[in-house]
Order: structure tokens, then sequence, then C-alpha cells
């Protein structure tokens, strides 16, 4: 079976690891680069966390590490550390042996689609300063990529760090706007709400049984998803939420969506209540649409994909301090 060439543009914390291992352990995947964006938690601690998240599945220096953007484009940086407290799920290793590109996230971005136009799948699930730096130096960026998944924004529902902002669009929204109207021919969006709340957040018997498997990808899951869940439980969100994964997982297996629509999609850039703000015009508008926009998933079957993902056993290369706690 061909695999699916593809980059994950991340800001590493939480789901966003679980995103990698994904990327890193489907047959179906060939991650080919992560590129690192300024968003979760602070940007060491980000990359801290994709070297981490390498080594877990044992493939520490397997796929090359880029640094993006550390700042949002007209922004100021904005964490979610009370959401992901610090983001290192309590683990570390050694950081002597590990190695880095040299090339900048944007660059990289640049010269893997101009090596292979129109093969290669891009996975977004940070705010989209790198995306968008990539359209500018380059307007023909998005013809060269074959898909964009995007983890971004609600579907005209309600947001998670302002009433009615999504945290990757929120830190960005220049950048979320720029990337919407950049032409990718086949652009599909995991929102917030209502998808992810509906069909990718695990209630905590879920959870604990994901961590409960016995591998030391299960543990890892467990940790690294420890405080993003109790946040979520104390503002009333029923569980563990999983919308960047579910991003990887639906671009390498699309018969996971049950449901999707196209809308023309706008980012708001102008207001500071509805900064950030996604506004999915649908058919009755007639506007003509700029993305695919997820409306259901099968959420059972992707528990059981991420089930698999995380029975599978791997031997970190090097010991990660806090695992076996
Ligand atoms: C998004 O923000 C981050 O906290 C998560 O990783 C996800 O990409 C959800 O709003
Ligand atoms: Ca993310």
């Amino acid at each position: 079976m061909p695999k699916v060439p593809l980059i994950i543009d991340t800001d590493t914390a939480q789901d966003d690891c679980i995103a990698i291992l994904a990327g890193l352990l489907d047959p179906s995947a060939e991650l080919r680069a992560i590129t690192m964006v300024a968003g979760n938690v602070g940007f060491e601690q980000q990359v801290a966390n994709a070297h981490l998240t390498l080594n877990v599945a044992g493939r520490l220096g397997s796929v090359p590490i880029h640094r993006g953007c550390t700042q949002p484009i007209l922004r100021h940086w904005e964490s979610a550390e009370d959401v992901h407290g610090d983001g290192s799920g309590g683990l570390s290793m050694a950081s002597d042996a590990l190695s880095e590109s040299d090339e900048h996230a944007v660059n990289a971005l640049l010269r893997l689609t101009a090596e292979a136009p129109g093969e290669l799948s891009i996975v977004a699930i940070g705010p989209l300063t790198n995306l968008a730096t990539a359209v500018i130096l380059d307007r023909s960026f998005a013809q060269r990529v074959k898909t964009l998944v995007i983890m971004g924004g609600s579907n005209n529902a309600r947001g998670n760090i302002t009433a009615s902002a999504e945290f990757n669009f929120y830190v960005d929204p220049e950048a979320a706007q720029i990337v919407l109207q950049a032409g990718f021919e086949d652009l599909r969006i995991v929102p917030w709400a209502p998808l992810t709340l509906l069909d990718a957040t695990f209630p905590r018997a879920d959870y604990d049984r994901l961590g409960a498997l016995g591998t030391p990808l299960a543990g890892f899951y467990h940790r690294m998803c420890a405080a993003t869940i109790d946040y979520d439980e104390s503002v009333g969100i029923d569980g563990s939420t999983h919308p960047d994964s579910l991003s990887v997982a639906v671009l390498l297996h699309p018969e996971l969506v049950t449901e999707q629509s196209g809308y023309r999609v706008d980012v708001e850039t102008s207001s500071e209540l509805t900064r950030g703000m996604s506004v999915m015009a649908w058919e009755k508008f007639e506007q003509p649409t700029n993305a695919q926009v997820i409306e259901a998933v099968d959420g059972a079957a992707f528990y059981d994909y991420l089930r698999g993902i995380l029975a599978t056993e791997t031997v970190p290369n090097l010991p990660v301090a806090g695992l076996s706690d």
C-alpha cells in the first residue's frame, strides 16, 4: 500500500504529541518532517516534547525537527499553559545528544513541497504562523500541497480561549486568515466545536483505559494528557480532548469522517471581542467554498485507532525520567 507522505506543523504539547505518534507509527504514514510553531507552551518545552515523543516511539533522530516562527505575525504570543501546565507531563530525558535541523521550518516547508510538488500533505495543529509565512514568501506554495488539514476554529460554535475563538486561530488570527485565503486546493478543517467535543473527547474511564495498556506509549499518553484532562473537566468538558490526533487520523483514514461539507471560512482579525473567531458560511450564503469542514467522525473507530497506536510496543532510545512512575 502506498504511504501518505506528510509534514506535521505543531506547537507540541499534550495531543500534539499523540498526533506525532500517529504520524510516526501508523503504517500508512510517512512522516517527512516536524515543523515547530509558537503556541501551547514555551518554545523550548515544545521542542523538548517533540524529541521526547520521537524518543518514546524509539524513533529519535529519524524525522527532522525544524524550529519555526517563535511569535505570531502581529500579535504577542499567548500560551495555553493554564490548560496544559508546563507541557512536560512531568517527563524529561537527557538532551545533550539531541540533534535538530538547522533549516528554518518555513524554509523546510517550501523546500520539501518544491521537491515533491503535489505529493506532500500537511497537518497543521498549531497556530498557522509558519504556513502563512510560507504563503507570503512563495505564493505558489499552496498549489504544491496535496492536502492541508487544519485543526482550528469552531463551526459557528463555542470557542475555548474566548467564548467565540478557538486557541489556534486566536493566537495568530492574521496567519489563519492568510492561509484560508491562499488557495489550497484540498483544505480540510477539524474544528474544536462541535466536532472535537462530540466525537474526539474521551471520558476519564476511557483515558485511564488507554493509559493502562502497559506500553511505554500508553504511559507517555497518560502523563502528557494529565494536566489537560484535569483542566477540561474543571471547565465542564467530559474528558481528554484529541483534535490534533484526529487531524492526522482523518488525513490517513478519511473513512473515519461520516459528515463534512464545503464552507467559506474566514477568521476575524479586526475585532477585539471576537478576535480569531471562525465564521463558516454554509451553502445558503452562496459564497465560494475554501474548505471542507469535518462535521462528524466515527468516534468509536477513532478511539480504537488511537488505542492501536498506543498499544504499539516500542523501545525508547533514551531513558525517560518519570515514565514508569
Ligand atoms: C488546539 O489548541 C491546542 O491547545 C491543542 O493542541 C489544539 O491544537 C485546540 O484549541
Ligand atoms: Ca496543537
